[in-house]
């Protein structure tokens, strides 16, 4: 069957975070969404069906996660990124941010160190503060808009309390899939100095030919026991607003650990329909997948294409993985607030703001590209409008 990514839908009075809260966000509701992280693509059929084959049963009581929601998840790791996954392993959490709060608490104590890689996901940093614990920026080097970690600077930021290290594997925003060699070096230092990496890879069925997403716990077992790993197919389903993912985690200690923390907060429960979409997704959705990353490839063409031809002062790299683009907006000169209104006045579109994403973010916006083609266009035409008539 093929899909239809060029439908454009309303999403508005949806209670959309993107489209209903854009006025709250951004001081307009008039311009294009192109923020949070979910998509403007429907949700596949066959996961729609999955669900509404469940409401014919008008009981929705507690429920279990059946082993045929395991085995769904077991088999599509092992197919797509040949990982061999236990189920003993498996464990739920009501969506990643969720599991990385749960980590810290898990795996650091209040006042010790934990390591983040700026520019970074802004959860990153609230779930760490929040928790009470240190945060430690070990920001990315970046030259001509490609991101590598600085290696050097994590060696001088180690110390005796520093426990924990949150990787975004394939990265938000910098859309780089660490390669196996990239994380080996990360995960040899960690290993040295006993810190626990919690590697968020929601991202990583988002990959685009030729990148090709190592889980980082396939890359030894002394690798596999110091990683707690956060998957989900919310983000590549277009599944967020079901608050369903998992965690796996091969070491039993850290398991325990990290369970203990799940009931403490009685976190451990799910959802029906989250838990039918998660299944239902892991084991139909391959072929969709491969036309979505189709189409979102070719909307990354466009976006790469068109700024360098028609954007003056704007850099973006094409993503190795995820649907959003990291503009390089520095040259443009421009203030923090002066780019923000920028871009949500000037240009009519609301992007994530760099500075969100920490050091290393002043000057740059996130733009989700995960929308119809006509809609990107739309939006890199009123772009290309506004640094007309600066
Ligand atoms: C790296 C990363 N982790 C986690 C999330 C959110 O996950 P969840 O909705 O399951 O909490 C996002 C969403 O954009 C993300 O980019």
């Amino acid at each position: 069957m093929r899909y239809d990514f060029d439908e454009a839908i309303n999403r508005t009075n949806t209670h959309s975070v993107k489209f209903d809260y854009t006025r709250e966000y951004f001081g307009t509701s008039d311009l294009i969404p192109m923020w949070v992280a979910d998509m403007d693509f429907r949700t596949p059929d066959f996961i729609m069906q999955a669900i509404r084959k469940r409401t014919e049963h008008e009981i929705l009581g507690y429920s279990i996660r059946p082993d045929s929601f395991y085995q769904a998840i077991i088999n599509w790791y092992r197919e797509r990124q040949d990982w061999s996954i236990e189920r003993d392993w498996i464990l739920f959490s009501p969506g990643v941010v969720a599991a990385l709060s749960m980590a810290v608490n898990a795996f650091t104590r209040e006042g010790e160190k934990v390591i983040v890689q700026p520019p970074v996901y802004h959860p990153f940093f609230s779930v760490i503060k929040d928790n009470k614990r240190e945060l430690v920026y070990n920001t990315l080097l970046e030259e001509e808009g490609y991101y590598r970690m600085d290696l050097d600077d994590l060696k001088q930021k180690i110390g005796p309390d520093t426990k924990l290290l949150l990787l975004s594997h394939p990265h938000n925003p910098v859309g780089r899939v660490w390669s196996p060699g990239e994380l080996k070096e990360l995960a040899d230092l960690c290993l040295e100095n006993n810190i626990v990496i919690l590697s968020d890879e929601i991202h990583s069925d988002l990959v685009f030919h030729p990148h090709v997403h190592t889980p980082l716990s396939t890359l030894s077992h002394e690798i596999a026991d110091l990683t707690v790993t956060c998957i989900a197919a919310s983000k590549t389903f277009n599944l967020a607003g079901l608050s369903s993912s998992a965690v796996i985690i091969s070491n039993e200690k850290l398991r325990t650990r990290f369970s203990h923390e799940a009931q403490k907060g009685h976190l451990y429960m799910g959802n029906i329909f989250g838990t039918i979409a998660m299944e239902t997704a892991y084991r139909e959705g391959a072929d969709w997948l491969e036309q979505l990353l189709a189409y979102l490839k070719g909307n990354a063409a466009l976006l790469t294409e068109y700024t360098e031809a028609n954007l003056p002062g704007i850099r973006v790299r094409s993503p190795e993985a995820t649907y959003l683009a990291w503009l390089d907006m520095r040259n443009l000169g421009m203030k923090s607030k002066q780019l923000r209104n920028f871009m949500t006045r000037d240009a009519g579109i609301g992007c994530n703001d760099g500075p969100s994403f920490g050091p290393g973010g002043n000057g740059y916006q996130r733009l989700n590209f995960a929308c119809p083609r006509s809609t990107l266009q739309k939006a890199l035409h009123q772009l290309k409008r506004a640094l007309d008539r600066r």
